[in-house]
C-alpha cells in the first residue's frame, strides 16, 4: 500500500486532527479540488474540476493533469511567478518560506473544511489556508489566516486570499465592468498572454467599476449551457485586486484585498484574516456557474435567502427630496390599491436644524424633519397601517454633510487630515465617517437601533452610500497605522452589521451605493438585496441585470418600474415592457402613482398579481439565460424553472426594431423533455387579447430542441413577453 492510500485510509478513520495524508480531496456535489500537502514541503494545488473519487486521485497524476502549483506562493525564495504573499520581518528580512506543518479536515453545520497549517521554516510566522466546501452546493471558498508569533510586529505587503492555477487553453474571460448608471456590463474577451487586472480602489462603492467576479472558460468561447468554466467571486466590500496572469503554459489567478497603499502592520499574536474567494467549476457553461452561485447565495450568503421578497414602491423617482406626510400617504394608498406590499420612503425625510431639501445638508442628523413630517414616523406608520402596507425608510449612516449638527459636534469623526482642507463629495458637502473608530461604529449602529427601538414596525431599511473614501486620514488610528484605513473601514462596517443582524435578524435591508456600488458577497450576507443601478431604464436594465445575474441571484436584484419618459435616459417604453423587465428580478416600482392613468394603474395591478403567482419561480428557481442582449440578435431572453421543472417563466424582450428583421427562435432550457406544458400570457396589455401563445400546449421536447418562434408576438418596437409554462397533467 503506498503512502497516499494509507493516508486516505487514515483520513477516513479520523474526522479531525492532524493527519499524515498527502493528497487531500475537497469535494462538493459535482466538483473536486485536490491539494498535495506533504509535511515539511510546500503545499501544492493539483486539480480543480469535475468530481473525482478518492480512488481516482492516481488518475489525475497518470493523466498528467496535476498543476504542482504552490497553494500560497510567497515572495523571497524563488524568483519565478506572481506571489500571493510578501512581508517584511522585524529584522528587515523580506523572505518567506512556508511549508506544511499539518492538515485537518472537519465539518461544521455549513461545510466540510480542509485546513492546511503552513509555517515558515525560520520565522515564527503561521499561515492557515482554508478550503471550505459548502454543503449542498458546488461552491468551495478559500482564504488564509496569517498569525505573527514573533515578539515584534511584521509588515504585510501582499496578502491575497488565494492563488488559483487554471489550465491554459483557448481561455475566455468574462467580467463585469461598469460605472454609475451602467454597472455590471458584461465584458467577454479571449485571454491573451500577459496580465489582466480587475480591481477597485474607490474605498466604499467597490462594484461601481468592476465586480470582483470573473469566469474563465477552459475550452473556447463562453457558452451558456456548454463548456467547462471556472467562476470566482471575492467576498469583500472594500478595495480588491484580481490578477489573471497568462503565459504559454499556465494561468494563475491571484485574488484578494487590494494591497495598494494598504500595507498592514501585524502585531505579535495578531491574526489577519483575508476574505473568502468563492469558486465553482461547471461543465454546463456559464449557466452552470451562475446557478451554483445563486443556490449558494440563497443558502448561505444572503440574509433570509429563502424568504419571498415584498413588492414595493420606492418614493425616490416619484418625489425625490419632496417628502411630506400627505405625499407619502397618497403613495402608500395608491401602491396598496395596485396590490403592492411595502412602501419605502427614500431620501429627504430628516434634518431638524437643517432640513434635508437637497443633497447639500443634513446627513448625520437622523431625526425627522418636522416641517415636512409634523406627525413624525409615527404618522407614516399610521398611514401604512391604514392602507394595509408595510413601511420602510432610507438612511445613509456612514456619511455626514458638513452642514449638519453631527459634523458641528464631532468634526473628528470624519475621515480627514489635520493639515489639509476637506475634499467633499456629493452636493459639495458630503464626507465619510471614520468607521475605524469604535465610537463612530456605535453611532452608526445607533442610527438603525434607535429607529427600530422607537418604531419596531419598520419593515425595511434602504442603506445607501454615496461617496468614495476621501480625505485618507483617521483621527482614531495611530500614525504608523494610517495605511490600515481601507481595511479597517470595512472591518468596522462589518462589526456594525454583525450587531445589527444579531439584534434584527428579520429586518429587510437593501444595500445601495449610488445604485449598484455594493453588489458583492462581502456585504450581502448582512443584506436581503441590492439596488442594482440608479438607471431604471428597462432597456438598459436588460444588459445590466444580465451581467449581475452571472453571479447574483434574482431574489436579491431590485428592479423597479419607473416613469415614462425615463428620468435617466429619456427613453419612452411601454408599461408592459417596463414591468416585464422588472418582473424578471425582485419587482418594485419607483414612480409617482398619481401621475399614472387609470388604465396604467389597472395594468400595474394585474402585473403585480401575476408576479405574486410566479414569485417563487423567479425568486427561488434556476436561471437559464437563453438569448444574450450582448449578442445583438434583436431580442434578449431568459427563463426561470423550478428544480422539479413543473413550472417555468420565460421573458423575451425586443431590443432592436427593424422591418423584416431576423429574429432567432427561443430554445428553452430547464424544461423536462418528457413533460408537456401549457402557456399563460402573464402580462397581456389588453386582458381580452392575450398573446397568440396564450393557452398553447407544447411538449418539453419541442420547446427544448426546436424552441418557440416569437417573431409574430414581437412585431412592435419595444414589445416583450412574460409567459408562464405549467405542466399539463
Ligand atoms: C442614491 C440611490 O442610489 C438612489 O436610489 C437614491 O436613494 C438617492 N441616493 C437618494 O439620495
Amino acid at each position: 500500500m503506498n503512502g497516499k492510500f494509507l493516508g486516505l485510509l487514515l483520513l477516513g478513520a479520523l474526522s479531525a486532527g492532524t493527519l499524515a495524508a498527502k493528497d487531500y480531496l475537497v469535494s462538493t456535489r459535482h466538483t473536486s479540488l485536490l491539494i498535495k500537502a506533504d509535511e515539511g514541503k510546500q503545499a501544492r494545488f493539483q486539480y480543480y474540476g469535475t468530481k473525482i473519487a478518492e480512488n481516482e486521485i492516481d488518475g489525475i497524476y497518470n493523466a498528467d493533469l496535476a498543476y504542482w502549483a504552490e497553494t500560497y506562493p510567497c515572495f523571497g525564495i524563488s524568483s519565478y511567478g506572481e506571489k500571493a504573499f510578501a512581508v517584511a520581518h522585524s529584522d528587515g528580512n523580506m523572505s518567506v518560506d512556508l511549508v506544511v506543518e499539518g492538515v485537518r479536515q472537519y465539518s461544521d453545520e455549513e461545510a466540510d473544511i480542509t485546513e492546511i497549517t503552513l509555517k515558515d521554516k525560520v520565522y515564527p510566522l503561521v499561515v492557515k489556508q482554508y478550503y471550505k466546501a459548502y454543503k449542498g452546493t458546488d461552491v468551495i471558498s478559500t482564504w488564509v489566516e496569517i498569525t505573527n508569533n514573533a515578539k515584534k510586529a511584521l509588515t504585510l505587503y501582499k496578502f491575497a486570499s488565494a492563488s488559483l492555477p487554471v489550465k491554459r487553453a483557448d481561455n475566455w474571460l468574462t467580467h463585469f465592468h461598469g460605472t454609475w448608471g451602467a454597472e455590471n456590463m458584461m465584458e467577454e474577451e479571449k485571454l491573451t498572454n500577459g496580465q489582466k487586472v480587475i480591481a477597485n480602489k474607490e474605498g466604499i462603492r467597490n462594484t461601481q467599476t468592476d465586480n470582483p467576479s470573473f469566469m474563465l472558460t477552459l475550452d473556447g468561447c463562453p457558452q451558456e449551457e456548454n463548456g467547462r468554466v471556472i467562476g470566482a467571486s471575492l467576498a469583500w466590500s472594500g478595495n480588491y485586486l484580481m490578477k489573471i496572469i497568462a503565459d504559454n503554459s499556465r494561468i494563475n489567478v491571484i485574488a484578494g484585498i487590494n494591497e495598494e497603499v494598504s500595507h498592514y502592520i501585524l502585531e505579535p499574536k495578531e491574526t489577519f484574516v483575508t476574505p473568502e474567494l468563492a469558486m465553482t467549476y461547471s461543465s454546463e457553461g456559464k449557466g452552470g456557474v451562475s446557478r451554483a452561485f445563486h443556490r449558494w447565495a440563497r443558502a448561505y450568503k444572503l440574509n433570509q435567502g429563502n424568504k419571498e421578497r415584498d413588492i414595493l414602491l420606492n418614493s425616490w423617482e416619484g418625489v425625490y427630496f419632496n417628502v411630506n406626510q400627505e405625499g407619502m400617504d397618497q403613495m402608500m394608498k395608491d401602491m396598496s390599491a395596485m396590490g403592492g406590499e411595502l412602501f419605502v420612503m427614500d431620501d429627504g425625510w430628516f434634518g431638524d436644524k437643517y432640513p434635508r431639501n437637497d443633497d447639500k445638508t443634513s446627513l448625520g442628523d437622523w431625526t425627522v424633519c418636522k416641517e415636512k413630517l409634523p406627525e413624525g414616523i409615527g404618522g407614516l406608520l399610521a398611514s401604512a397601517k391604514k392602507h394595509n402596507i408595510k413601511f420602510g425608510i432610507w438612511i445613509e449612516p456612514e456619511m455626514v454633510n458638513t452642514k449638519s449638527e453631527l459634523f458641528e459636534k464631532h468634526p473628528d469623526w470624519v475621515l480627514s487630515q489635520d493639515n489639509r482642507p476637506l475634499t467633499t463629495g456629493r452636493g459639495g458637502s458630503q464626507v465619510v465617517l471614520d468607521l475605524t473608530n469604535p465610537e463612530v461604529q456605535d453611532f452608526v449602529f445607533g442610527v438603525v437601533d434607535k429607529l427600530m427601538t422607537e418604531y419596531p414596525e419598520i419593515a425595511y431599511i434602504k442603506w445607501d452610500a454615496n461617496a468614495a473614501l476621501m480625505n485618507y486620514g483617521s483621527h482614531y488610528l495611530p500614525s504608523q497605522k494610517q495605511s490600515h484605513i481601507y481595511i479597517e473601514y470595512h472591518r468596522g462596517m462589518n462589526k456594525v452589521l454583525e450587531r445589527i443582524r444579531a439584534k434584527y435578524p428579520n429586518l429587510v435591508i437593501q444595500a445601495c451605493a449610488s445604485g449598484g456600488g455594493r453588489v458583492n458577497y462581502g456585504f450581502l450576507p448582512y443584506f436581503n438585496e441590492f439596488w442594482t443601478s440608479d438607471d431604471t431604464d428597462a432597456l438598459q436594465r436588460i444588459y445590466m441585470q444580465w451581467g449581475v445575474s452571472n453571479f447574483y441571484p434574482s431574489i436579491a436584484m431590485a428592479s423597479h418600474v419607473s416613469a415614462n419618459r425615463n428620468h435617466q435616459t429619456g427613453r419612452v417604453l411601454p408599461l408592459k415592457y417596463r414591468f416585464d423587465v422588472a418582473m424578471s428580478a425582485r419587482l418594485g416600482m419607483e414612480i409617482q402613482p398619481k401621475d399614472m392613468t387609470d388604465a396604467d394603474k389597472a395594468f400595474a395591478g394585474r402585473a403585480i398579481a401575476a408576479y405574486k403567482k410566479i414569485r417563487p419561480v423567479v425568486q427561488f428557481g434556476d436561471l437559464y439565460r437563453l438569448v444574450s442582449p450582448y449578442d445583438k440578435k434583436g431580442i434578449a431572453s431568459l427563463m426561470y424553472a423550478t428544480p422539479e421543472k413543473d413550472k417555468a417563466v420565460l421573458f423575451v424582450y425586443k431590443t432592436e426594431h427593424f422591418l423584416n428583421q431576423l429574429m432567432p427562435d427561443v430554445v428553452l432550457s430547464g424544461l423536462d423533455e418528457n413533460k408537456t406544458y401549457r402557456i399563460t400570457d402573464l402580462t397581456p396589455e389588453n386582458e381580452q387579447k392575450p398573446s397568440a401563445l396564450n393557452g398553447k400546449v407544447i411538449s418539453g421536447k419541442i420547446l427544448k430542441e426546436a424552441g418557440l418562434s416569437v417573431a409574430s408576438a414581437l412585431r412592435a418596437e419595444y414589445s416583450s413577453l412574460a409567459l408562464l409554462f405549467e405542466v399539463v397533467d
